[in-house]
């Protein structure tokens, strides 16, 4: 089993300056359900700056006493572990709230006197880090507020930090989110701002860079020479449950490809950046995807399938279709699962068909990456008794089981020659027997420590948010376009299997 390569030097790395974590949106559900209990784990671990606060923000007035209580019981709902006593006692003295009406200026310098109170009563400078965890409509004015109040400082010019961390939907077209960033960037610097992508801050997603520029076995077959395809699939056993408000606006495409799923296809297919920093790693990102082939009007619907559930058994337990769910209209062809078919036009993989799925109410979660090498010349084999050659397949498991398997031909023993399939895998539980921490925990450290490299910039955004304009306007222009049915608890459309018999190539699970 190998040791924590950061114990020990934790300090020296990782412990950011004194900070006020501001969050706008304090009493909604992602504050309960991932950032408190990503911060008590992260003032568990003892990897919180020496002093900090966090001051809870939202329209509502809530008695402090009464807010601190719901994020405790919020805790013990949502915490990956159980919070001690100990910890909870010292982070919710931590814990403040104040009112804030959003659209109001006013309220920002009741804010901005209310965060200089806490300067004095800890004796400290605190670098402010807002959290906007609000519904999207008020990103703009809360940034615009926030300046106009007095509360952003220069970038660099400054003894104090300030920097806001935006959550998603960022926009909800090329136009909008063009648009967020330009109301972000006339009140904060672009390298103030941090766009979460949690999928960024997941284990098994950083330790792409790792596996591939690390291992020097992988990097030369890593091209369209040794490539057959590949195959991204994120995958939920979940409906919208309550959220049908927002996902009927949004989408499967909105809601996972065009963020999660894009900036997995990004750091799977990057070229080596010149080194490790921020930029030099989403410089090359954005570089795959202006690489991805634009789809023409025509080409779109051989290239993307859009399917709803319906009614079916998930887990062993009934699941209502889409359009039987609470708040859904009855003409809704909201996309609850998409499969595409993309090509990056680059030198490295030229011919090289990418194919990507994301769906709900699919048969369980599972996020899963896989590589489909070319297969081996079978001459020799060919003819033998149970003989057929599998290709090689390298299968990087986000979640739920952290993994990476390698399926590999083998012979099994025996007097006769016969070529069988197995695998080789690593896993985190058992090479690293420490549970992995969540996604929100190493981010909010990230961006306290001013580190941007797990957040996504404004051209990355902007690229992934182009690539899929031909299909939008297509759905919206093409009344015909077909929503495929899938029944809940199945891997989705017939339509998705097509789109890879085309090629000869079929989905990993269907
Ligand atoms: C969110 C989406 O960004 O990611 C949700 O809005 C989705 O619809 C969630 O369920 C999936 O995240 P995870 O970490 O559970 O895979």
């Amino acid at each position: 089993m190998s040791t924590n390569p950061f114990a020990g030097s934790l300090d020296r790395i990782l412990r950011p300056q004194p900070t006020a974590i501001v969050i706008f949106g304090a009493t909604g559900d992602l504050t309960a359900r991932k950032l408190v209990p990503a911060l008590a784990n992260l003032a568990q671990d003892n990897y919180l700056p020496s002093s900090f606060v966090v001051v809870g923000v939202a329209r509502r007035e809530v008695p402090e006493e009464e807010f601190r209580a719901g994020l405790r019981k919020a805790l013990n709902e949502f915490s990956r572990r159980p919070i001690s006593d100990e910890v909870w006692a010292d982070f919710s003295e931590r814990l403040y709230y104040e009112p804030v009406r959003f659209d109001t200026v006013e309220d920002f310098r009741k804010l901005k006197a209310r965060l200089a109170g806490l300067d004095q009563k800890y004796g400290q400078r605190f670098n402010y880090l807002y959290y906007l965890a609000t519904a999207p409509e008020y990103f703009s004015p809360i940034a615009t507020h926030l300046n106009a109040a007095g509360l952003v400082e220069p970038f660099g010019k400054s003894e104090r930090m300030t920097s806001i961390v935006v959550e998603k939907p960022f926009g909800h077209d090329l136009t909008s989110a063009q648009a967020l960033n330009i109301e972000l960037r006339k009140n904060f610097a672009e390298d103030q701002i941090y766009r979460i992508d949690h999928y960024l801050g997941k284990e098994t997603v950083q330790n792409i860079l790792v596996f591939r520029f690390a291992n020097g076995i992988f990097e030369p077959l890593w091209n369209h020479k040794y490539i057959d395809h590949i195959q991204i699939t994120v995958a939920e056993s979940i409906g919208v449950g309550g959220r049908a408000g927002y996902f009927d606006q949004a989408g499967i495409m909105r809601d996972i490809v065009q963020n999660h799923l894009l900036q997995m296809l990004a750091l799977l297919c990057i070229e080596p950046p010149i080194n490790l920093q921020a930029d030099s790693i989403r410089d090359e990102k954005v570089k795959v995807l202006k690489s991805i082939r634009r789809l023409s009007h025509d080409m779109v619907s051989d290239s993307v399938v859009r399917a709803q559930y319906t009614r079916g058994l998930v887990d062993g337990k009934d699941a209502l279709g889409y359009l039987e769910e609470k708040g859904v209209p009855a003409t809704s062809t909201t996309d609850t699962y998409v499969a595409l078919k993309l090509f990056i036009d680059n030198w490295r993989w030229a011919g090289v068909p990418i194919y990507v799925r994301a769906g709900k109410r699919l048969p369980k979660r599972i996020t899963e990456i896989t590589i489909f090498f070319r297969n081996a010349p079978d001459a020799i084999f060919r003819g033998q008794e149970s003989c057929d050659i599998d290709p090689n397949v390298l299968a990087i498991q986000v979640q739920p089981r952290e993994s990476i398997t390698l399926k590999m031909n083998s012979k099994p023993p025996g007097p006769r020659m016969r070529v069988q399939p197995v695998e080789m895998e690593f896993s985190y539980g058992n090479s690293f027997g420490i549970p992995s921490p969540e996604a929100y925990e190493r981010l909010l450290l990230d961006a306290m420590r001013g580190d941007a490299t797990l957040f996504t910039r404004d051209d990355e955004i902007e690229e992934s948010w182009d690539l899929l304009e031909p299909v939008f306007q297509r759905w919206t222009e093409d009344r015909m376009y077909p929503v495929h049915q899938y029944e809940s608890g199945t891997w989705g459309p017939k339509a998705a299997a097509q789109l890879l018999k085309a090629q000869s190539h079929r989905w990993r699970r269907m």
